[in-house]
Formats: structure tokens, sequence, C-alpha cells
């Protein structure tokens, strides 16, 4: 939802930025700044600066920054809503509700519902596997290795025998019929009217990113069929756009995710220590999921069974993956079946190691595919390199496209030359793999390209459509802030003028005339600086703050400035506009000169864009009303504070 920046502006001054960082990291006062070890990046002194009176915080080793907001988005991996929603949470704020129509309220009014009811079932069966009717449900998952910590931690519980007690108990709590059969923990028939939907089975609440329960996996003993029963999907329960575990492996500090097959698989390795393995609901994995985990993370090992079904569902993702602009890799589970399996039998130190060797997914899928044909045969060798050369253009970004080509050349031993000039070939007539998942092995036959989802899961609709996304990778950051060095020096003039300003604001009045937005590079800088210059504006047009010239400080808030950027990275980019410091200048006489050479360089560098910009209205006023300013700028007489 969209809030109005008067409530983020309210809820950001209700925060103190000092206390809720100070909440995550140890802070220590020095100067103006508070400072601490940055929780972003590791490291042995602190550069991380925490400013109370701009609200905002900088790292001036790893450049992470920007406000309270963004500073529980990046430490809580929380989106936008919810960082704010718990700053407003925090200072007895109410956020303002959606503007619903009627209709939208009914809804919301029955999701919220809904969520009630599965909570009520999820402790009807979380207390249900703690007390005598529980016996054989804790035996199972005593049975299965897990402590009662990790059985605490996932909320397991159990169904007894009974076909009809969590339904009489939801409709004592006062729910009714409709609402507790649209759950999904019940279900309806002519014969036995509304009755439980679970029985004899051990319990999986499945929680949404905020762990509020949303849906249940019921697992049988032993076996019998079928193996997991799960709730159907209700205005709350989107298998496509939840994933299990999320609520604990978003608070991981990994730097990926693993993404397994099983609730099992899952909990086992976060009992492990891997609290960063997360799973899909029971239905194939989709582009949605792969959307939600770029929130959170670049990279995903995919640790699938190690079957058939397993290697089919591991390609068929890494696609997706792919497609989502996320980097893959397999870890191979062999000779277990899968992650459960595995830790049971060879520990987390083997598992980890398995982590580290992880193989990336373009040689796995090569791999996979090379089993189906005969390398000693010299045509189904051709056959498999010409598959190659198509597979490779997957790679749209040409440096890529050429590592490969030279890995793939390498590893079959393709003369390379011939290897880039077919996959060239394949490019221009537009011919080659471009799905980003592996066509089916031709020669094994079909045995084991079935469906990679398993039994009782719903069918997902993007596994039959085709897929022709091109695999574009973003452009990475680094390449695109290669600047010259005069645009870095202009960008630094203007981070260190704002950075000024924001430190000392009564040197606003003095340089009103002097310097405006349009000083500023277009974009993010023009922006920050003409709502922070608006805010200046508005605070000095009263003559008593002028003529006081104290620092004013709560209304003039970088950290409001910050709170217009969407993203993160906008909003740190925004926050390293108000922290940017300035070496080797100690004394009032220096620092004045330093700020005369900015102000100077600030619009010797509007002059220069002036004088090149082949418009030419108006251009010779601005020229010379330019070099005015400039002839003033090194007489001025400027007061800063101590
Ligand atoms: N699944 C399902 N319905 C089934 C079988 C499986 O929904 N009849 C889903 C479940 O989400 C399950 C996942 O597919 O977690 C993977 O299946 P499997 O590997 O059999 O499950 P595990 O979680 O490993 O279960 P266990 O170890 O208890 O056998
Ligand atoms: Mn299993």
């Amino acid at each position: 939802m969209y809030y109005p920046q008067e409530i983020v502006d309210q809820v950001l001054a209700a925060n103190d930025i000092v206390d809720v960082v100070g909440q995550y990291v140890s802070l220590k006062k020095s100067g103006a700044n508070h400072f601490g070890l940055c929780p972003f990046h590791s490291e042995k002194s602190p550069s991380f600066s925490v400013s109370q009176s701009k609200q905002i915080f900088h790292c001036f080793g790893c450049g992470e920054g920007g406000n309270a907001v963004t500073f529980l988005m990046k430490y809580e991996n929380a989106t936008f809503q919810e960082a704010l929603k718990s700053l407003a949470d925090r200072a007895g704020i109410r956020l303002p509700e959606e503007n619903y129509s009627e209709q939208a309220r009914e809804r919301a009014k029955e999701r919220e519902e809904l969520l009630k009811i599965n909570k009520e079932a999820a402790t009807y069966y979380y207390k249900m596997l703690r007390s005598p009717k529980g016996k054989a449900g804790l035996a199972y998952f005593e049975e299965r290795q897990l402590s009662q910590q990790t059985m605490n931690a996932f909320g397991l519980g159990y169904a007894d025998g009974s076909r009809s007690d969590l339904v009489a108990h939801l409709r004592k709590l006062g729910f009714a019929d409709d609402l507790i059969l649209a759950s999904g923990v019940a279900a309806y028939d002519e014969k036995r009217g509304l009755h439980d939907k679970f029985f004899n089975r051990v319990m999986y609440p499945i929680m949404d990113a905020s762990n509020k329960v949303i849906g249940f996996g019921g697992r049988v003993l032993g076996e019998g069929r079928p193996k997991y029963l799960n709730s159907p999907e209700t205005p709350v329960f989107d298998k496509g756009r939840n994933l299990y575990g999320l609520n604990i492996a978003r608070r991981s500090r990994a730097d990926h995710f693993i993404l397994c097959e099983g609730y099992m698989d899952v909990i086992a390795m976060h009992q492990a220590g891997f609290t960063q393995a997360i799973a899909s609901l029971g239905t194939a994995f989709t582009d949605n999921q792969a959307q939600i985990i770029r929130r959170y993370v670049k990279n995903v090992l995919l640790a699938y069974d190690s079957d058939g079904a397993g290697v089919t569902a591991a390609l068929r993702n890494i696609g997706i993956l792919r497609r989502a602009g996320l980097t893959g890799k397999v870890v191979d589970m062999r000779p277990y079946k899968d992650p459960d399996e595995f830790m049971k039998a060879l520990g987390r130190e083997e598992f980890q190691k398995r982590l580290d060797n992880a193989e990336n997914s373009f040689f796995y899928e090569i791999r996979q595919m090379e089993g189906s044909y005969d390398l000693k045969d010299p045509a189904s060798r051709t056959q498999f390199y010409h598959e190659i050369a198509r597979k490779l253009c997957i790679f749209t970004d040409e440096i890529e496209r050429e590592n490969y080509i030279r890995a793939m050349a390498e590893k079959y031993y393709i003369p390379q030359e011939s290897l880039r000039k077919e996959v060239a070939g394949y490019v221009m007539i537009g011919e080659g793999e471009d799905t980003g998942t592996a066509r089916p092995p031709q020669a094994r036959g079909a045995q084991e390209q079935q469906n990679s989802m398993p039994s009782g899961g719903m069918p997902d609709p993007s596994d039959f459509q085709a897929e022709r996304a091109v695999y574009s990778r973003p452009v990475s950051l680094s390449g695109e802030r290669r600047l010259g060095a005069a645009h870095e020096a202009r960008l630094r003039n203007q981070r260190l003028l704002m950075t000024w300003l924001s430190d000392d604001p009564a040197l606003y009045p003095q340089i009103r005339g002097i310097i405006n937005a349009e000083d500023f590079d277009e974009g993010l800088y023009r922006e920050a600086a003409g709502r922070y210059f608006e805010m200046l504006e508005q605070y000095f047009v009263d003559p008593l703050h002028m003529a006081s010239g104290a620092a004013p400080i709560g209304t003039i808030s970088p950290a409001s400035v910050i709170s217009i950027f969407d993203t993160d990275a906008e909003q740190t980019e925004a926050a390293a506009l108000f922290e940017t410091r300035i070496e080797g200048v100690h004394d009032i006489k220096e620092r004045t000169a330093a700020l005369k050479d900015v102000l100077l360089g600030i619009k010797k560098a509007t002059l220069d864009r002036v004088m090149k910009d082949p418009e030419t209205a108006g251009k010779l006023d601005e020229i010379l009303k330019l070099k005015k300013i400039l002839a003033t700028i090194p007489g001025m007489n400027l007061k800063l504070s101590e």
C-alpha cells in the first residue's frame, strides 16, 4: 500500500534512529555521530555511523546507508511496508487503513477471519502434540530425531483420530461454518456434514513471511496414502507465492537460500543450523516464488532429491531462477536421497562441504544432458556439441557467454573457435536455446522426465507454458558506476555541499541565491537536493529562525528526503549525500576555504553544462549570470558554525 509522505515523516519523527539502530548494534558516541561495527559487512573497527540530528545511518566502510526505515528493511530483510509498520507500532502510531471499497473491505475481513481460524487450528494441533492424545505424533517426530526446540520453532502439531473435534472447537470459539469450511481445515459432505480435514497425521503449519499461519501440511505416521495432505488454496493460502521456512530463512545472515523439496528437509536443515533453507509447498516451484526470493538474496543453492524426479525438478527450476536474475547452483546429495537423510548420515560439516562445492547450474545442465549422449560415437558426440552451442545462447551478456564458451570448450575438448562460431550462428538466426531450461535429453527416453510435481500437489500452469523469456543479466553495479574522474569529482562536490548543509543548516540563508537544485546532477541527486532545499526554504522563510541562526533539527530532515525513494539502493545512495566527509580540514579558515572551493566547483560544472548545451534560447543570459556568481564566491563572507 502507498502511504502519504506525511505519514512516513510522522513515523520517522517518532522513532529516534539512534534507539532503533541501537537495538541491534552497540553504538558509542564520538563527536556529532554515534559509531558502531557495521552489521552489513564484517569489520574490526567501527565505520558505521548514525547521526541523531540527521536521523540517518551511513557506513563509511561499505557505503550502506539510509533512514530508520531503510535500516529495518536491510537488517530484517523487511519490505518497506513491514519496516514502516514496525516503527509505527514501536511509536504507537496507527497507520491509516487502506482506502477500501465495500467489496475489498469484506474480502479483507474474510482474510482476517481465515487467518484467525488457521491460527486457532495451529494452536489446537500444537497443544495436542504435547498432550497425552499426541503420544503417537511425538513418538514419530522423535523417531525422526527432531528436538523439542525444532518442533517448537516450526510449530509442529498433531491431529488425532477424531473426525470432528477441531470443528467443534472452532464453533465453540464462535466461527461460522462457512468460514471454517473456507479456511480449509474442514471439509463437507452430505453424510458427515462439516468435519475435520486432518486426522491421524502429524501437522506442519505453513507460515507466511510474517509468521502468520496460512495453511497446513499433514503427514501420515509411517506408510500410507496420501503421504502428505495439504490445505487447499484459500484466499490466504497461495501456494505459488509462499515458501516453507521463509519466515525463518529471511532472518538468516547467509547470502543465499537453500531450496529443498520437502518440509522435512527444511526442518532437518534448520535443526543442523542451516536456517537459510526453504521449500515450495507441495507444488512445483514458480516464477513468483523466485521473485519473492529475490527480495532477500541473489543466490540459490538447489538441494533437491538425488532421484530422477529431483533432477528433473532441479533442471526446471534452474530456468526459473535464471529468468528471475538469480544465480543457481546445485548441491550434490548422493549417495543420499535428500538433505534430511544426508544430514542424519553425515552431519553438518559434510553438508557444508557439499554446499561449498555446489555446481554451477549451467555446468549441471550440460552434465545432465551429457548422460543422454554416447560420447564415444562421433555422430552422437557431434549432436551433443551442437546442443551445447545452442544452450550457450541463453547468455546475452557477451563477456559471460565468452567465459562459458571457454569453459565448455576446455571441459569437453571442443575447439574454442568452432564453438564460438556456432554459437554466433545460432544467435544470429535466433535458433538458440532461449528458455534457460534444458530440453529433454533425446537418447535416454522419457522415464526420468515425468512430472516433477509430487503426487498430491497442485499443477502449476507455468509448467505447461512455453518458456520463452530470454535470460538477460542485470548490468553489474560496478560496471554502471565506473564514472570518469571529472564526473566523480562533480558528484563528490554535490555530496559535500549537502553534507555541509545538513551539518549546519544555518548556512542555507547565506548561499540561497547561489546554489539551487539545478546545480545537482539530474536524477536522484537533483531530486534529493530539490526536496531538501524545499524544506530549508520553508524553514528559513520564517524570519525568526533566520535571525536566530540556530541549527534547526527535525523539520529539516534528511531522513525524510531519503524516504522519497523507493528502493533501498536509492535510499543508500541518498544517505551518502548527507554523509560525505572531507579530510584534512580543521579550523574555521580551512573549512571556509574548502566550502568556497566546493561552491566554485559546483557552479563551474553548471557553467560547463550550460556552455555545452546545444539549446541556445536564454543561454547567454544564463552564462552571464553564472559567471557573475562565480566571481562573487571567493569574496563571500561565510559564517560557519563551530
Ligand atoms: N508432497 C505432497 N504430497 C505428497 C507427497 C509430497 O504435497 N503426497 C510435498 C510435500 O510438500 C513434501 C514434498 O512434496 O514435503 C516433497 O516430498 P517428499 O520428499 O516425499 O517429502 P519429505 O518432506 O521429504 O517427507 P518425508 O521425509 O517425511 O518422507
Ligand atoms: Mn524426505
